[in-house]
This record gives C-alpha cells, structure tokens and sequence, in this order.
C-alpha cells in the first residue's frame, strides 16, 4: 500500500497557535529500527515538529524499541517513569507533551499490559505493522485526549512512499526485505515481524536513485535476511534475486560504495561471491553472522550449518574476493553450551580473524524455542565468557591493524573527525575508521588512503603521493 499524508496537515493545523513544536526520538537496537526511526521523523516533520536532542525541550517524544535481549525494557521503564512529572507539568502549563511508543517490544503482551497498568498516561503505543496509523493517532491524542494502545492493526504489509529523513552526509540505508523465514531458536524478530516480505525492486530502486541525486555515495541494502531477498516474488518477478538487485544498484549514477547487512550464511551462494568479486563498489567488509563455531551448538540454534561449512564459505569468500574482511555477530551462553562448544567459537574467531565482532549473551526470549531448552547457562559464566571472547577479539584487532600499514585503501571521507577538530575522517572499504589530514573539499569523495598507523579502534592515514 502506498502512504499518504493526511493527519499530518491537520496535527499542523491543531498546533498552529502554540509555539514551535520540538520532537525527541529514541531508537534502540538495530538498524532496522534506525531504518524505521528515519521514517517516524519524516512523518513527525510532516506534522510540523522540529528535532530537538535535548529531551527537555520536546513536546512529543518517541520511544522506538527493541525486543532482541531484555536489558532494553528495564531501560525503556525507567525513561517512561522519569516522564511521568513532566508529562503533568506540561498539561498545567497548557504546552502538552505526548509521549508514543512503537517498535517491536509492543508486540509483546507482557509489555503492553506493563504500560497500560503502570504508565497510563503514554498516549500512543503503536505495533511493527502500524506506522500507517501514527499520525492518526497522534491526532487523536492532541484532539480528544485519545489513548491507543492497540495491539495490531493490520497484516504485515509494506507500505511505500512514507516521508523519510534520512541522517545527512553521504551514507544512507535503505530496507529491503522485512521479517524472518529462519526461527533460529533463540531469536524474537520471526514472531515480531513477521515473515519475509521483499520490496519491490522498482521502490527500492527510486529511493536509491533520489538519494544518489541528494549527493548520498553509499548505501547499504538491509533486512534481517538480505539473501533471501526476492524468494517470495511470484509471477513476472519471480527468480528475481539479491543478485539481480545489486546489480541494479550498481547501474545507479553516483553510489559508488554498496553494503549490505546481514546475510545468512547458509543461503549465501556461488553466484553472489562471484559477483562481489567482480563489482569493486560492494564493500570488502561482509558481515556473516556466526553465532557460535560449535556444531551442536549450532543445530540447536537452528542455524542450519555447521563449524566447517562457516570455515569453507569463509575461505571461499577469501580466495575470491581480494582483501575481503568479515564482521559477524556471536551470541555466548546459549542453552547447554558447554566450555568445549565455547572454545569452537573462539577457535573460528581466531581462524576467521574477524575484523569486527558484536558480541551478546544469550537473553532468554518469552516464547521462542530455546526458552525451554534445558541446561541455561548460569549468567556469571555468560559474562565471563563474554569477557574471554572480548580479550581475544582485541588483540586480534591490533593484530588486523597492523597488517593494514603500508597499504592503500578507498576512503570515503565523512566530515571532520568526532575527537580532534583538526583533523578528517573516513572509512576504508573495509570499513575501519581512518582519521588523516585532509581540506573541505576532500569530504564527501573518495579518496586513496595509505594507512601509516594503528591506534587499536582506528587508523592513521594520509593521502597517497601520486
Ligand atoms: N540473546 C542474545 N542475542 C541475541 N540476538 C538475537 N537474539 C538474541 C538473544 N535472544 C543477537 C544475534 C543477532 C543479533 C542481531 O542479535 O546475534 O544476529
Ligand atoms: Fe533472528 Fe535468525 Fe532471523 Fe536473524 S536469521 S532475525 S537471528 S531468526
């Protein structure tokens, strides 16, 4: 269904006569929801609001959550109950604030029933499938003093043409397929968002090539399965696939470094390591999440491959695909795992020598299939697990660092560096952050980088001599 802008104009309308209006916006988790996020501001600007970061300032506040791992409830309670005097004054003083909550963690009962008995005065709390509604319902809140808390509203539909601000510079994400097919059992998103629904490569297609005009040079394609990508087209489209929509991409004037994230490993095929081997745009960084190197472990997990066929599809990328490093996601602690299954994640970490590593204990997850599993792991010994995989990763990112010297990479330069004023930054292709001496006129191209130093989370650079 295509979005249209309607509630917008009359929010507008009803806060003509107050002073500028400011919104303040919370995203938690991945950069799906960031994703999500940019489009809750372009229908929050529609309305009129202007961002604010300070908190204090807004007067329409939004909370975007995340269900992966529990720690973000507690996070989100204690924001909503440092609100609630706030939220009383503003309604005293006549300038009212309206808090919203949207995201996946609304999908949850539990949640939803918390909020509704402990934090009644949020005014809007929307599920994954109802960014349509938003705007409706923010109306009805300013206008009648209407609460929604509504569970679901409609099927998992993609809705297309939604107002998006996306963040400036010269990198953009855009989505590409929402939900799962995969129920890894330790895993909320296939019963949260659904299962998979590709965007039409057409709609994809438009936003690159709008924010190619805009100047944007690097987009990254996103979906929980970007793979699978097209596996659900019928009729005219069918046999569509990921690979034909890179290919697409790579026609578009102006984008000249393609990302993507995250792949499965167990759908990632011949025919797309052959093609990043061929399209130097496509980033030397490929995120493969591994989750754990043990094979049982694994199968439990119901991630469909095993310790060796991770270690070959990695080796076939190597051999391929020329200066190709990886980044992957490893969950420590799951159900039963045992120190020898742990030291098979540590041994293809140290095989792999990933470049970047985010590392997560196990949460347990109210109704996915490892919540039953027997055998959960004490949390003392998640943490020290997590703290050994830590120690190795950091070493092995001075050691990735160090290899790096002398050699010359692809820098797309950003802006100015976030720590030192003098200095510019940029990321090399294989997305390691490089700062280096640089003009104004440099930012935004790319630009040959020779790497002359390493300081652990980022690398020295200059420009190389012609
Ligand atoms: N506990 C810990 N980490 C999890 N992830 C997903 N579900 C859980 C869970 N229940 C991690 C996986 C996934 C990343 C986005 O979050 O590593 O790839
Ligand atoms: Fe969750 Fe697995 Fe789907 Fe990723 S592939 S979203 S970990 S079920």
């Amino acid at each position: 269904m295509r979005y249209k802008i309607n509630f917008e104009n009359k929010i507008k309308e009803l806060n003509k006569e107050k002073s500028k209006q400011y919104y303040y916006i919370d995203t938690m988790g991945c950069a799906l929801n960031e994703n999500d996020s940019m489009k809750y501001k372009g229908i929050i600007e529609e309305m009129g609001y202007v961002c604010t970061e300070d908190i204090e300032k807004a007067n329409l506040i939004l909370f975007n959550t995340c269900a992966i791992r529990e720690n973000a409830e507690e996070k989100l309670y204690g924001r909503l109950g440092q609100l609630k005097n706030k939220k009383i004054k503003s309604k005293k003083e006549g300038n009212e604030l309206y808090i919203c909550i949207v995201g996946c963690m609304t999908e949850q009962k539990s949640v939803l029933e918390k909020i509704k008995t402990s934090y009644p005065y949020v005014d809007v709390v929307l599920g994954t499938k109802s960014m349509q509604y938003f705007a409706e319902k923010v109306y009805l809140a300013i206008k009648e003093n209407k609460k929604t808390k509504e569970e679901q509203l409609n099927e998992h539909e993609i809705v297309e043409d939604v107002p998006i601000v996306y963040d400036k510079g010269y990198k953009a994400s855009v989505s590409i397929i929402y939900g799962c097919n995969n129920f890894c059992s330790y895993c909320i998103v296939p019963y949260i968002r659904g299962r998979e629904r590709s965007r039409l490569p057409e709609d994809i297609l438009k936003d690159i090539a709008e924010l190619a005009k805009k100047g944007y040079k690097e987009i990254t394609l996103l979906g929980q399965n970007v793979n699978s990508y097209g596996n659900d087209f019928k009729g005219e489209l069918s046999g569509y696939s990921f690979v034909d929509l890179l290919k697409d991409v790579d026609k578009i004037e102006g984008i000249e470094i393609i990302k993507f994230a995250s792949p499965h490993p167990k759908d990632f095929t011949d025919e797309l390591i052959e093609y990043i081997s061929e399209n130097k745009k496509i980033s030397r960084q490929i995120h493969l999440p591994l989750q754990s190197g043990s094979t049982y472990i694994l199968n439990q997990m119901n991630r469909k491959y095993t310790k060796e066929q991770y270690l070959n599809l990695v080796e076939k990328i190597k051999e391929k695909v020329k200066d190709v490093s990886f980044s992957t996601d490893i969950i420590v602690g799951f159900p039963g795992e045992s120190e020898e299954n742990f030291l098979d994640t540590l041994d293809v970490v140290k095989k792999v020598k990933f470049d970047m590593i985010y590392m997560f204990c196990y949460s347990v997850r109210k109704g996915t299939r490892a919540e039953k599993m027997e055998n959960q792991i004490e949390e003392s010994i998640k943490v020290e697990r997590l703290e050994r995989l830590k120690a190795l990763y950091e070493k092995m990112v001075d050691d990735n660092n160090n290899a790096k010297i002398g050699k010359v990479y692809k820098v797309l330069i950003e802006g100015k560096s976030k720590n030192n004023e003098d200095k510019y930054s940029g990321r090399t292709e294989d997305n390691k952050v490089v700062v280096l001496d640089a003009n104004p006129e440099d930012v935004g191209k790319i630009l040959n980088i020779k790497i002359i130093k390493n300081n652990k989370w980022y690398l020295t650079g200059e420009k190389e001599k012609i």
